[in-house]
């Protein structure tokens, strides 16, 4: 595409990195409902990079900014190609100790779990209620969950199906980590109180089976669906024992709070060793082959695209 074929927007921005996420595995590979609303559309749900030109007096040439979300590879031109022209409305400068590359190497995963731990917190979530549950915890969302909960002094319980990688959580910072089987978890309206809160990647089954162990006043995150979008449950650990269901979207978040969560991730929520996330930095013409490799669960931890 030409420049003036992108999508219309006032700042048009050099793209330095944008990354690898399930989303974007399902849209490059056409997997499951249709992620890209048409076509042709450049793929790739977020961004960072340098402005090159805007008419939108907020933006200079030269400034460093991200953007995540709002359409972005969906309905709006994205981050797997060098230019990428969008609304400045979208756009936020980089922040803290950010730099274009972690701030992909967090992407949109990254920002997603901060989200997650985020509302978690503000909805009342403590380190004495007990350990959180991170499903899916190889994944780009849950291995930076599993880092973020253990850098803020939470016991993080990963689980994840690929026991090869086990160590490699509790590397990042795991007090535990099983397999589902492993968890044993029960099948009752209310089960014994085990965790103090969750944020689930892989919805289904799981995360029925995960609520009725968390404790009163608990919280869970539902981010994900790898493992199934619908899941049955009853209002038992609601409704008795004041446990929270948060909803976590990192695509249409609103602007404030997008900002608040980049601005975390840039200060108090930043790991500072992001890079250990880095497993692959890719070209353009290496997404499709890693985006198979991530739906076939052959990827660990996060691919980060240089165009
Ligand atoms: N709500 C939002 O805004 C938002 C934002 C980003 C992502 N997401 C969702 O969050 C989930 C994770 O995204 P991601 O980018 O981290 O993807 P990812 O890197 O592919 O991680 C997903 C992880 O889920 C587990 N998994 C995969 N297939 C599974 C299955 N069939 N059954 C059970 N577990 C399975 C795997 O972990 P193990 O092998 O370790 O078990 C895998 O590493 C996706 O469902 C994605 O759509 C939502």
């Amino acid at each position: 595409m030409n420049l003036d074929e992108l999508s219309a927007g006032d700042v048009v921005v050099r793209v330095a990195y944008s990354s690898l996420n399930y989303k974007d595995a399902r849209a490059v590979t056409g997997q499951g409902r249709p992620i890209m609303r048409r076509t042709p559309l450049n793929a790739g749900i977020d961004l960072a990079g340098v402005v090159e030109s805007s008419a939108d007096p907020r933006f200079t040439p030269g400034m460093r900014v991200i953007a995540n979300g709002m359409g972005l590879g969906e309905a709006h031109d994205g981050g797997f190609a060098e230019f990428a022209r969008l609304p400045g409305d979208w756009l936020m400068p980089l922040a803290g100790t950010l730099t274009l590359r972690s701030a992909m190497a967090f992407g949109t995963a990254g920002y997603t779990a901060a989200l997650c731990v985020h509302r978690m917190e503000i909805n009342g979530q403590r380190h004495d209620m007990g350990p959180i549950v991170v499903t899916g915890a190889t994944g780009g969302v849950g291995s930076i969950a599993v880092r973020l909960l253990a850098a803020r002094g939470y016991q993080v319980i990963a689980v994840s199906g690929r026991p090869e990688h086990h160590a490699w959580l509790r590397d990042l910072g795991a007090s535990d980590v099983r397999t589902v089987e492993q968890l044993g978890l029960g099948d009752k309206p209310l089960e014994r109180t085990r965790f103090g809160g969750a944020i689930d990647n892989v919805g289904g089954t799981l995360l029925a089976q995960l609520l009725p162990h968390i404790v009163e006043w608990g919280n869970v995150a539902s981010v994900g669906l790898a493992g199934g979008a619908e899941f049955a449950t009853s209002v038992y650990p609601f409704i008795l024992r004041g446990v929270s269901l948060l909803g976590a979207s990192s695509a249409n978040s609103p602007m404030p709070l997008r900002r608040e969560i980049w601005r975390r991730l840039g200060d108090d929520l930043n790991v500072a060793d992001i890079e250990r996330f880095v497993t692959k930095e890719i070209g353009l013409d290496q997404v499709v082959p890693t985006a198979i490799a991530l739906l076939d669960r052959q990827l660990v931890g996060r691919a980060i695209v240089r165009p």
